[in-house]
């Protein structure tokens, strides 16, 4: 951390040093939310608004914070969210995210939109086992990401549903954001693109352009159809949604938001999240992601029935500060704040989580 002008010691640090490291155009891509950036602050202010009910005098030896999903143990519920464009925060991109995440036992999601080949993020660290899919126009396309996937040793398939088109990016909008020629989606090089018929007057290109293109239910259930994987739907936040995703097959849900960044005023995923456990009744494992910062974020969102969380922005951030490094000290952080959040909850494993440790 030589460069660094003073040790971080929270992800607010690092996020707060990220900023001063990255130029405008990548701050308004990693920080940015849609338009006011309501659902960007609400997604925090939640988790803080939430009391918790410390508990004392109840011990700790042989305390854990193991899990199993999927048929994988994992040491903790702390996991990488996927993250478009890793090399805009750092040169080595989501090479270094997966071995730091390797290195801190923390699974991790590669975005279909990664700066690096699947392949390769692979071999970089063993616990970056999930594919995160975005549909793509022509479903042969798709079909190849999936096998590529499934070669490369990836387990889980991770369907991001929430972002058929991208929501009123304003902070990207008032800095002009492009991608430098240095970053690139390679993953999606040379993919077949249906011929788009040019519209007529009168159409719409949001409904007949990108509506038009993007997966509906059908779509689920021939993924499903296509793949031995489990198949994980990412952005889920009404419980209807998510009875219909498990009435359809799939394997697990996360409820997101894209961290603020679709549709804004929508729901923070705290508040989304009781509903939708109660919804899906543990029939699929349901994660979360959306703010998380604090160990103390982590602990509220497993005691209303999240199985695990993902976190996004503050990986890109120690990406940005110190590469692997960086990013293996901000879930090191994380992994222990969760644990004396436990401690000081009177919670010795996973299943002590609950409810009640919560004001309501
Ligand atoms: C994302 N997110 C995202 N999600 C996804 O499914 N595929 C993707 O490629 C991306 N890309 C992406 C880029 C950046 C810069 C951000 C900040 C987010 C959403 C991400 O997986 C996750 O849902 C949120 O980031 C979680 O919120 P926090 O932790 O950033 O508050
Ligand atoms: C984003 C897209 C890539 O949020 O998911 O930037």
């Amino acid at each position: 951390m030589a460069s660094a002008p003073q040790s971080p010691v929270c992800l607010a640090d690092y996020e707060r040093m990220a900023e001063q490291r990255l130029d405008a155009n990548a701050w308004a891509y990693f920080a940015g939310g849609s338009a006011d950036e309501i659902t960007l602050r609400r997604n925090r202010s939640r988790f803080d608004e939430l009391e918790l009910v410390p508990r004392m005098l109840r011990g700790g030896a042989g305390g854990h914070t193991r899990l199993e999903l999927f048929g994988r143990a994992f040491r903790h519920p702390i996991f990488v969210a996927p993250m478009a464009h890793q090399k805009l925060a750092h040169a080595d991109g989501d090479i270094a995210t997966a071995m730091a995440a390797d290195a801190q036992d923390a699974g991790m999601v590669l975005s279909t939109q990664a700066s690096v080949a699947m392949e390769d993020a692979a071999k970089a660290g063993a616990t970056c086992r999930w594919f995160q899919l975005y549909m793509q126009p022509a479903r042969d396309a798709t079909l190849q990401l999936v096998r590529r996937a499934e070669a490369a040793g990836f387990e889980v398939l991770v369907l991001t549903v929430d972002a058929p088109i991208n929501g009123v990016r304003n902070r990207e909008h008032r800095v002009g954001f492009r991608l430098p020629d240095s970053v690139e989606p390679v993953n999606l090089r040379g993919l077949p693109v249906p011929s788009v018929e040019p519209l007529k007057d009168g159409n719409s290109a949001v409904f007949d352009h990108f509506m038009a293109a993007a997966p509906t239910w059908n779509d689920v259930a021939w993924l499903l159809g296509q793949t031995k994987l489990p198949v994980v739907l990412k952005g889920i936040l009404s419980p209807q949604d998510a009875s219909e995703a498990v009435d359809a097959g799939v394997h697990g849900i996360i409820v997101s938001n894209h961290g603020g960044r679709t549709l804004d005023t929508a729901i923070a995923t705290i508040d989304a999240l009781p509903d939708i456990a109660a919804a899906v009744g543990g029939r699929v494992p349901v994660l979360l992601d959306g703010g998380i910062r604090r160990g103390t974020d982590v602990l509220k969102a497993l005691a209303l029935g999240a199985s695990a969380v993902l976190v996004g922005r503050p990986i890109v951030y120690g990406l940005a500060v110190n590469g692997a490094l960086g990013v293996a000290h901000v879930l090191r952080i994380l992994r222990d704040e969760f644990e004396i959040a436990m401690a000081l909850t009177g919670c010795k494993t996973l299943s002590d989580i609950g409810p009640q440790l919560i004001r309501r």
